[in-house]
């Protein structure tokens, strides 16, 4: 007896279930689909969605965000004069490769989500992988995401209200910020592809953004034509390095202002284990994006100084506005603080995408308390509920709807939602607390330390495991280059900002007497199970590792 309409229509799709990847048994084939999975939280890294062009975007989309726009200013100030300036803006671009490729490394031999988590933990100690996501959690994600978030909401604020308003109304600002923060996090609460899609959008407008940006300056500095008058020719009369630092202090702070504008480089190994193919992928999206975006760089910063004086330069935080006022008056500047604050949200997009995927991860490490390691809205999950009418045959609802609700590659919440959520509500308080300032500096020193151990893991681990299967292999002089710069860039911020240094100290002090005391005495004791069954040492390790992982 048909009771309902829905009853019936599964019927009218007969072939929807063995086309959607279950097998003829009814059983999903594809172990992302299976509910029972899902209901113990499911794992984002059986569901293996991700190509080469949306690692590309991951990354250009968070490395051009608010910096390259706005440091400028910040590095011609400590640098002296524009080519010392440009000097700094190569090294940091090289820098930030070196890195990059470095992880890209790491990524291939460790293909898992979670970054320097997993590097750091299998290199040396779970106590440092901890270290890294305590911080990475808590500060560096939410803090650089509320930067970029606050300079989204100062740009649109410019733009629609006026530059008096986004100067004099901090509030404002910040206000504009969250809302920015609240829309992404829901777009990449809702589902992977609406986060992956944007980003890839994002991506096009920024390379747009930047290359308009270089061509106008040379057509402007060409022709003589502009706005505001002839364009600048400081450089033709003071020469590209008068005026350069003699300081080291200076070209440590010039380098850092630089360094913010590449950073970001490490967000595809946030979500090695979601790539289709990451021992391939990887190092491509790494040797793609990094030239691309160096390039980009000198070239729009060539057209700033081409088209404003020095002095215009180095007083302004907003050189891209600035920029776009020199040469098409108000309006200018107007299209300019659009380009802009939209350059900011997809950076917000890109970051919340990753930042998901690393809570998520310490969710499932036991870091976090379990629901943040849980796919989408836990066990009354409706995608879920749906799963098992369906497999019961309970269902009223047709099977292709829920084929195509549930599906992890484009279904709707497929995605670590509490996590976002965390995360989310970590950065709104940096948001409401931070100055761009004291988070800039927090974020150097830290998010360095790390990298810098990281980095100093891969060559710990060419040493320890020469054998293990290393599908992209660097330079070793790459991740040499690496430490030797950023331990310099280290050392210096114990001098430059020695509160900032103690703090960021504090802070991991704090992080190991969290784990050492609780979290990894937890762990300790799970461990021990596996002993008590006779495995040795070595196997206990990576069997642990490798249940954790899966
Ligand atoms: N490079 C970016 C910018 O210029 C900042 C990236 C911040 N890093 C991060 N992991 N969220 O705005």
């Amino acid at each position: 007896s048909v009771s309902s309409a829905f009853d019936f229509a599964p019927n009218l799709f007969p072939l929807s279930s063995t086309a959607q990847g279950y097998t003829a048994l009814g059983a999903p084939s594809n172990p992302a689909l299976d509910p029972s999975n899902a209901l113990n939280g499911g794992s984002l890294e059986k569901i293996k969605s991700l190509t080469y062009l949306n690692g590309l975007s991951l990354v250009v989309g968070l490395i051009i965000g608010s910096g390259i726009f706005s440091s400028p200013s910040q590095v011609n100030r400590n640098a002296g004069s524009p080519g010392a300036s440009l000097l700094v803006w190569v090294v940091a671009g090289i820098l930030a490769w070196t890195g990059a490729a470095s992880y890209a490394e790491l990524g291939g031999a460790i293909p898992l989500n979670g970054g320097a988590q997993v590097y750091l933990s299998k290199i040396f100690g779970e106590w440092a992988g901890f270290l890294f996501t305590w911080s990475a959690v808590v500060v560096l994600k939410p803090g650089s995401a509320a930067i970029i978030a606050i300079i989204f909401g100062e740009y649109l604020v410019r733009a629609f209200v006026g530059t008096e308003a986004a100067n004099s109304s901090a509030w404002l600002d910040k206000g504009v910020g969250l809302a920015g923060l609240v829309i992404v996090t829901l777009l990449n609460c809702i589902s992977t592809k609406l986060g992956t899609r944007s980003a890839d959008m994002f991506m096009i407008l920024k390379f747009v953004a930047l290359i308009g940006v270089t061509v106008i300056g040379i057509v402007v500095a060409a022709t003589g034509f502009s706005y505001n008058g002839p364009a600048n020719d400081d450089w033709k009369k003071k020469g590209w390095f008068e005026g350069t630092t003699t300081d080291v202090s200076n070209w440590a702070v010039a380098l850092y202002a630089g360094l913010w504008a590449f950073d970001g480089w490490d967000n595809v190994n946030y979500v090695t284990g979601e790539f289709k193919n990451p021992q391939k992928d990887l190092p491509r999206v790494i040797h793609t994006s990094l030239p691309l975006v160096i390039l980009c760089y000198i070239m729009a910063n060539l057209a700033y100084f081409l088209v404003l004086p020095t002095e215009l330069i180095e007083s302004s935080n907003t050189v891209a506005v600035a920029f776009g006022h020199q040469v098409f008056g108000p309006i200018g500047s107007l299209i300019l603080a659009l380009f802009v604050s939209g350059s900011c949200f997809g950076a917000l997009n890109a970051t919340t995408f990753t930042s998901g995927r690393l809570v998520y991860a310490a969710g499932k490490e036991g870091y976090l308390p379990e629901i943040f390691g849980t796919i989408g809205l836990g066990k009354s999950h409706r995608a879920i509920r749906l799963h098992n009418l369906n497999a019961n045959n309970k269902s009223r609802i047709p099977k292709r709807f829920i084929d195509w609700f549930a599906d992890p590659d484009a279904g709707f919440f497929f995605t670590p939602i509490a996590a976002m959520v965390l995360n989310a509500a970590l950065t709104a308080v940096y948001v409401f607390i931070g100055s761009f300032e004291t988070l800039v500096t927090f974020y150097g020193v830290a998010g360095y330390t790390f990298y810098f151990l990281a980095v100093l893991g891969l060559i710990v681990l060419r040493v320890k495991e020469p054998e293990l299967e290393r599908p992209y292999k660097t330079w070793i002089t790459t991740p040499i280059i690496f430490c030797c710069v950023s331990l310099f860039l280290l050392s210096r911020a114990v001098f430059a900002e020695p509160v900032q240094t103690l703090l960021v100290v504090a802070f991991m002090v704090v992080g190991l007497v969290i784990w050492f005391g609780w979290v990894g005495r937890r762990r300790g004791k799970e461990q021990g199970r596996f002993r008590r069954h006779g495995e040795s040492d070595e196997k206990v390790g990576w069997k642990f590792w490798k249940r954790w992982r899966s």
